[in-house]
């Protein structure tokens, strides 16, 4: 299956990132984003960083209108999912939320169209199990910043078939990711391990071993890491990471995954990181 025409549903970091690249490489996108400040702000940008590829020759076209212009914004979900052969939904991770959201796809989509998402910690089973096409689920895991980071985790929930698994992999070639098929375990493998060694830096941080600066330079340089696991986690969202620990820590049942005190007490206080201008430093 040739996908031309791909409906995305959320408009926040995730989103735009996938917007722009599935609109670079030339598809039609239909984005639903329900804020409609959302919606423009993330449309600026989108436009921002297509100009700033172009000029910095990473993008190969001749003006940013030249992709921007197959994106279509839709303040409603019926609509936006009209003509897709495709959905990526990149909502915020909220599971209820989530699966409401694959519930109504499933009513209004066209039997035979995928419903993907771009979840970092939501059982793609579960997903699938509220549809009445669950080898037709997947999970597509992108890496942020979307427009830099080439690999996309394919998640394989129980019932996914081989089918949507290779039309997934399709897809994420032709928007230029290189595609990872992956069981639909907790954290998938990327959370799994990158989690801990967040987790880790910040116990480090907390019982006072070294300062945040040193813990991420010393990463930095002595594992060539491009960015310290404290500055990694304030660019992720401190809540996220949190949130992605106590599902591994729920779910696999093993006291490594225990979120350290601090991370708990950083979010609690309302330093979530980049996005509020704190977290394990201020910006
Ligand atoms: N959009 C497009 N391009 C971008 C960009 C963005 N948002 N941010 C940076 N870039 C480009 C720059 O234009 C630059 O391109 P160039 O090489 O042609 O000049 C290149 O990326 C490097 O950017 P900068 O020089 O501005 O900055 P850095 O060298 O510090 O790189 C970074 C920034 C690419 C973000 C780098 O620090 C990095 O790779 N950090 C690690 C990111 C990472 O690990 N992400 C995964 C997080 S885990 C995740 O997403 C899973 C989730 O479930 C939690």
């Amino acid at each position: 299956m040739t996908v031309d025409t791909l409906a995305i549903i959320g408009a926040g970091a995730m989103g735009r990132g996938i917007i722009e690249v599935a609109a670079v490489n030339g598809l039609n996108v239909d984005v639903f984003e329900i804020n409609n400040d959302q919606a423009t702000a993330a449309a600026e940008r989108i436009e921002r960083s297509i100009a700033k590829g172009i000029q910095r020759g990473k993008i190969d076209l001749n003006e940013p209108a030249d992709a921007s212009s197959r994106v279509n914004w839709h303040s409603e979900l019926k609509s936006a999912v009209a003509a897709a052969q495709f959905v990526i939904e990149a909502v915020p991770e909220q599971e209820e939320l989530k699966i409401g959201i694959f519930q109504q796809l499933d009513n209004l989509c066209a039997d035979g169209v995928i419903l993907a998402s771009n979840t970092s910690s939501v059982s793609i089973t579960r997903l699938a199990a509220a549809t009445t096409r669950p080898q037709q689920v997947v999970g597509m895991h992108f890496f942020n910043p979307v427009p830099v980071m080439s690999p996309v985790e394919i998640v394989k929930g129980l019932q996914t078939s081989q089918e949507t698994l290779d039309a997934t992999t399709e897809l994420a070639e032709r928007i230029g990711k290189q595609a990872f098929t992956v069981d639909d375990a907790p954290g998938f493998a990327v959370n799994r391990i990158l989690m801990p060694l967040i987790n880790e830096a910040v116990f480090a941080l907390h019982e006072g071993v070294a300062d945040a600066k040193t813990i991420d330079s010393l990463m930095k340089l002595g594992c060539n890491h491009p960015m310290g696991p404290l500055e990694l986690a304030d660019f992720v969202g401190l809540d996220v990471c949190l949130s992605i620990l106590r599902l591994l820590h729920r779910e696999l049942g093993d006291p490594k995954f225990r979120p350290c005190p601090l991370l708990v007490r950083t979010v609690n206080a309302g330093r979530l990181g980049r996005k509020t201008g704190a977290g394990f430093y201020d910006y």
